[in-house]
């Protein structure tokens, strides 16, 4: 099974007003192709951070982060745009759709960002796949918060990068909605075959991926979520 991402060392130290904060230590992390991990962990516990390093959006203080054998972690702004632009979608716990575009827009914008072919027509593909062929030209506000999701959701899928990484896609929804959406979520994953990352603090979801990991205190290491809840 090939490595997609190496995560060796990762620290993130920010400055502050009172010196230094570690915001990660030592962190490790090996994700296989088409596996999915899930990571838990208190509010705080620096679990976007890694998201943020992970997905190149960010670059970390010290350590390597490979994307498909590439180490982003030397990788200056444009670079790591580049890697994003092959290799990178990902999904935020507050949607982040444009307020002024609808949802056909929301989609097709960042595939004409990345000069894809027949953007339209894979949008509406996408948006036909998440149940929302009849809210195309509808804005966010006119929607749902689990319709907003599943535009988004269409919009990460849409962009047919093999990584994805999703923070909290279930957090600002209720527990039916939530279980909806993760539904689609990991049948489109199987579907395209994607490797996916997902923080979560909703442990049934957790469960669903293939391995599960715990952040406390910018500390990661891996759990048994079942092994935890029988000691308990
Ligand atoms: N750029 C920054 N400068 C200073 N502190 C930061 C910065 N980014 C994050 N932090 C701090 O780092 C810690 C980890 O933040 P992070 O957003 O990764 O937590 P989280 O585990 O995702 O929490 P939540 O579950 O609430 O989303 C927090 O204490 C946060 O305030
Ligand atoms: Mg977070």
């Amino acid at each position: 099974m090939s490595i997609v991402i190496s995560c060796k060392n990762v620290k993130q130290i920010v400055p502050s007003s009172e010196g230094d904060l570690t915001i990660l230590k030592d962190t490790f992390l090996e994700v296989n192709e088409g596996e999915s991990i899930a990571i838990i962990g208190q509010s705080g516990s620096g679990k976007s951070t890694l998201l943020g390093l992970l997905a190149g959006l960010d670059q970390s203080s010290s350590g390597d982060i490979q994307i498909y054998g590439k180490n982003i972690s030397k990788m200056d702004e444009e670079g790591r745009a580049l890697i994003r632009k092959n290799y990178i979608s990902f999904i935020f716990q507050n949607f982040q759709l444009l307020p002024s575009l609808t949802a056909l827009e929301n989609v097709v914008l960042p595939l004409q960002l990345k000069q894809v072919k027949n953007a339209k027509g894979r949008a509406l593909e996408l948006l036909e796949k998440v149940g929302l062929s009849h809210r195309i030209t509808h804005t966010p506000k006119q929607l749902s918060g689990g319709e907003q999701q599943r535009v988004a959701i269409a919009r990460a899928f849409a962009c047919q990068t093999p990584i994805l990484f999703a923070d909290e896609p279930t957090g600002n929804l209720d527990s039916k909605t939530g279980e909806k959406v993760a539904d689609l979520l990991f049948e489109l994953k199987e579907q395209y075959n994607l490797t996916l990352v997902l923080v979560t603090h909703d442990h049934k979801l957790a469960k669903r991926c293939d391995k599960q990991f715990r952040m406390e205190a910018g500390i990661l290491s891996q759990v048994d979520l079942n092994e935890k809840e029988t000691q308990a």
